[in-house]
């Protein structure tokens, strides 16, 4: 039995990766920044032939939508969707239970009710179920996330919002490139949301789009990104906003990434299935469930199940920390569930505490979310986009050093109760 990387020993790979199968086209990027810098405009103003432009018209035919307009970052595309429907004081959205803390933090942000429900074990999003059980008569919006590497059953869930006539608006900040049933995500539900932080598979510093089908909506978010101005093609559309827009700059460097998006999405996709494939291999482990609807997954981050009860009890945190030893690889643990993290405290704001009944309601530690908890303390193993680029032929790493840390069962327990 070889010796623990943690303890000393050899660990399994120093390298995991290799060399990326992800190209990059920083050419590209730097191309369109100095030119963007040297002829302008520098800023998105809608109707200018800008980067933005051209950027948000190319990302819009990637995902599948007709229109996409490009906002400060993905918490402010979120809170424009929200307010552009309409939904604000008196209505309630749905929202999973593991997700970053923008995809409720936002609904309390247009002064509704963020309703938190669990999410499946096996996908880690919104379970369609709890979903049904949790409408009420002040339901206006379901907000799923298609979170790391898997997507809502966006069957099931477009059924259930025209079945209770409400609206869906799809959280993509993890799935850029991804497709259900040959539709881009955020291309199905009336507005798709998208994150452009700097952690992303797409990234520029900082950024977000919306993308959309209705030119009315279109409308009104171009409008609410430029502090609720009236342009004359859209004399209608008009509400009372704030300034919300993003740079050409920005535009420049995303303009580059999707140029080596539109041919790492299908390397992602590919070399995402041969990790499946390396967990399902693997003692003690499981991958997630990939739904057969799912035509191309590209993840933001890549997420297994840990079984502690294979590895006689080795609490999840000394597996991962293990694992990251053998592998020299970064592992992290899911996003905390919403009603314990602490960066959902939506009832500590003053501005949010407009009633008593308000502040009641929008506290988090209202909701039990058993599946969303057990999957967080237990079970999630996830690591950043990156071990996308990680070759078919390599994925056996991961397999190798899992089946290690398994044969090392019981020096792990002793680690763990050091
Ligand atoms: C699921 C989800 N929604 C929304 C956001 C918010 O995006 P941003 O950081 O661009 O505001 C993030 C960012 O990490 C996210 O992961």
């Amino acid at each position: 039995m070889s010796k623990l990387a943690l303890q000393g020993g050899k660990p399994v790979t120093k390298n995991l990766i290799g060399t990326t199968q992800l190209i990059s086209r920083r050419d590209l990027e730097r191309r369109y920044l100095l030119e963007t810098f040297d002829k302008g405009p520098l800023d998105d103003w809608p109707g200018a032939k800008s980067t933005a432009a051209a950027f948000a018209a190319e990302f819009a035919a990637f995902q599948g939508a007709r229109h996409c307009s490009l906002i400060t970052n993905g918490t402010h595309t979120l809170q424009l969707a929200l307010e552009s429907l309409g939904i604000g004081w008196g209505d309630e959205v749905i929202v999973p239970g593991m997700t970053w803390q923008a995809t409720a933090s936002t609904v309390c942000d247009v002064n509704a009710v963020p309703v938190l429900v669990d999410i499946e074990p096996d996908t880690l999003c919104m379970d369609p179920a709890k979903v049904e059980a949790a409408i009420t008569p002040r339901t206006r919006a379901i907000v799923p996330v298609h979170l790391y590497n898997r997507l809502a059953n966006m069957d099931r869930l477009l059924a259930i919002a025209r079945r209770h006539k409400l609206h869906v608006i799809e959280d993509c900040a993890h799935s850029h490139g991804s497709q259900w049933k040959g539709h881009g995500t955020g291309s199905m539900g009336v507005f798709g949301s998208f994150s452009f932080q700097n952690s992303k598979s797409m990234r520029a510093g900082e950024g977000g789009a919306l993308i959309m089908n209705s030119k009315d909506l279109y409308g009104v978010i171009e409008s609410q990104r430029c502090c609720g101005r009236r342009f004359p093609e859209r004399p209608k559309a008009q509400m009372h906003s704030g300034n919300y827009r993003m740079t050409s700059l920005q535009a420049a460097l995303l303009r580059g990434q999707l140029a080596a998006m539109h041919r790492n999405a299908a390397v992602m996709d590919r070399n995402g299935q041969a990790l499946d494939r390396a967990v399902a291999a693997a003692p003690g482990v499981l991958p997630m469930r990939r739904d057969p609807r799912i035509t191309r997954q590209v993840g933001y981050c890549y997420a297994f199940r840990y079984d502690s009860e294979a590895y006689d009890g080795v609490p999840l945190v000394t597996f991962r920390k293990a694992l990251a030893a053998e592998l020299s690889w970064d592992f992290f643990p899911a996003y905390t569930p919403l009603h314990h993290s602490e960066l959902y405290t939506p009832h500590t704001k003053r501005r949010h505490q407009i009633s008593a009944a308000y502040t009641r309601a929008i506290t988090p530690s209202r909701w039990k979310l058993p599946v969303a908890h057990d999957i967080w303390e237990n079970r999630a193993v996830i690591t950043l986009w990156q071990i996308y680029g990680l070759a078919p032929s390599r994925a056996h790493f991961l397999s190798d050093a899992i089946a290690k840390l398994h044969e090392n069962r019981a020096e792990l327990r002793k680690l763990a109760s050091k």
